[in-house]
């Protein structure tokens, strides 16, 4: 078999053995890599057309109780500046997003026990009234069942929390001891029982990732059926224990973007802010590969640089529009366009959107 026959083998069943998604990985040559793209770009204008999604990111704490190794918002790390965002300040950041034509707000923090079960529940309540055709994300890590719903219960519509690795004993190698990969998995779990739209994802290139791991990734991914996958290279943090490890290729992303496309069709997935910061075209590059989301920051411009999960973090000194109509430019230099809408997942249009 050819790579080729193995790229057509995915496009046609979604599906191909370890050894043949080992080679793919690994032994693909520029022409490979060219009809892989194309096959992804077909599945996704079959699925989603040529419309990318926007969906609006705001920050709103960059304070942690977790300890990840590669994350710049580490509770170890003495030298981030930390900040919360009051409920007035997040509705004021929806308020800009809607005039801008956002219809989706992600919610994103460190894992912030400020924030209790109701004060969340309450900011999502509000956000919900002001925009009632707006979907809510939310991305605040590992909570129990009970709070997945009560979330849920108050308007949260999807959630985010990549697994960055399902393989145990890599797992142990990113996070300390209090987070296990059981849990996370979990989380997971919960979540899509409850009815969210979930994404799940990881890190590309990660320290201590081999190509059996995003085989083993692939296979948890193809087995949960996400409705997103974010995936972006991992980048080294100055101030982390994985300072002076190697980040993640554009290569390697785009390819993994391309197969992942091809492996669950359906997928909602973004070319993430970290894909831009390692290539001054990533996010295009990431679209043409088969990605169909980009998740401009909402959040306010000066806090920006706050939330520095690695360094060099793109789009820290623009305001809002900026970003709004920088990403509507770039994608219709490359024949897509942004759409003001939701952005649901296939499945999901008549079922969450009241
Ligand atoms: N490089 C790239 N991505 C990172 N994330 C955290 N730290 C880094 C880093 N150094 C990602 C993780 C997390 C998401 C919010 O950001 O995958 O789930
Ligand atoms: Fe932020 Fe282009 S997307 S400046």
């Amino acid at each position: 078999m050819t790579n080729k026959e193995r790229i057509k083998q995915l496009y046609e069943t979604t599906h191909l053995d370890d050894e043949g998604l080992r080679l793919l990985l690994t032994t693909m040559t520029k022409e490979d890599e060219d009809y892989l793209y194309a096959c992804a770009r077909e599945v996704r204008h079959a699925v989603y057309g040529h419309d990318i999604y926007m969906r609006g990111l705001i920050e709103f704490s960059s304070i942690c109780k977790n300890d990840c190794y590669y994350c710049g918002l580490r509770r170890s790390n003495k030298n981030a500046e930390r900040y919360r965002l009051t409920k007035e300040q997040i509705l004021s950041c929806t308020d800009t997003g809607y005039e801008l034509g956002f219809r989706t707000f992600v919610l994103q923090s460190g894992e912030d026990p400020y924030y209790t079960d109701d004060k969340i529940c309450d900011i999502v309540a509000a956000i919900k009234e002001r925009h009632p055709d707006c979907a809510i994300t939310l991305s605040i890590g590992e909570k129990s069942r009970e709070s997945y719903q009560a979330y849920y219960d108050a308007g949260a519509n999807r959630y985010l929390l990549r697994h960055e690795t399902s393989n145990p004993d890599h797992y142990r190698y990113l996070h300390p001891e209090a987070l296990t990969i059981e849990n996370r998995k979990r989380c997971l779990k919960d979540l899509k029982e409850i009815g969210y739209q979930v994404g799940c994802g990881i890190m590309v290139n990660s320290p201590g990732q081999t190509v059996d791991h995003i085989i083993e990734d692939l296979h948890y991914m193809q087995d949960f059926q996400p409705h997103m996958v974010g995936i972006g290279p991992f980048i080294p943090h100055k101030d982390t224990p994985f300072k002076d490890e190697k980040k993640g290729t554009l290569i390697d992303t785009l390819h993994l973007l391309a197969i992942i496309r091809l492996m669950i069709p359906e997928v909602l997935l973004p070319a993430t802010t970290a894909l831009g910061t390692i290539d001054p075209r990533g996010r295009e590059l990431g679209v043409l590969a088969g990605a169909n989301v980009i998740m401009p920051n909402l959040s306010p411009k000066d806090v920006r640089t706050k939330y520095m999960l690695y360094d060099g973090k793109i789009c820290t000194g623009e305001e809002a529009a900026e970003c709004r109509f920088c990403m509507e430019r770039r994608m219709e230099a490359i024949g897509y366009q942004v759409v003001e809408s939701r952005g649901d997942h296939i499945h999901k249009q008549f079922v969450d959107s009241e």
